[in-house]
């Protein structure tokens, strides 16, 4: 009995394992990859579209909302195809965290063509990615961008929908 129980358990572990190395909706492999002081203004300036959650290791609301965007960026491919998906540690990179504003709790900043807007909205992922989509939009690539500094801009940002 407590074999089998062990059995069920670490193919649930493993099942669990492999649905977040899959490769989802049609064919783009969706991973996210750490950041740290060495590589991150390197991807940053590399990587027109990227989405940066500053957390620590041991969060588990951060894992959840991890799988939850790698599932609506797959299923929104079209549009958010090119988004880049990255996590960086605050327990590891204090510096770096105080450095962009990610002090707390979970922290999503989006890096459009290096300029990066905070994320204030609610910490889900329909929410995360309509903000970045309004962050898009407001900003056509042709323009010469203007970043906003303000709070209350960055309000805006987070608020339409
Ligand atoms: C950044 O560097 C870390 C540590 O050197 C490495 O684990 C990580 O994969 C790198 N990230 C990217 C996006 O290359």
């Amino acid at each position: 009995m407590k074999v089998n129980l062990l059995i069920i358990a670490s193919l649930i572990l493993l099942s669990s394992v492999a649905a977040d190395s899959e490769s989802e909706g049609g064919g783009r492999t969706i991973e996210w990859q750490v950041l740290t002081k060495q590589n991150f203004s390197s991807q940053i300036h590399l990587h027109p579209h990227l989405l940066l959650m500053v957390t620590v290791p041991w969060s588990g609301e951060s894992r959840f909302l991890m799988k939850e965007l790698t599932r609506a960026v797959a299923y929104k491919q079209e549009k958010l195809g090119s988004l880049k998906l990255m996590l960086m540690y605050r327990s590891n990179e204090r510096m770096l965290a105080d450095a962009i504003d990610a002090r707390e709790g979970i922290t999503f900043l989006y890096y459009h063509h290096s300029v990066s807007y905070k994320y204030q909205g609610r910490l889900r992922a329909q929410n995360i990615l309509s903000s970045i989509n309004s962050v898009v939009s407001l900003l056509p690539e042709e323009l010469p961008l203007r970043p906003l500094n303000t709070p209350e801009d960055l309000k805006s940002v987070s608020c339409i929908n």
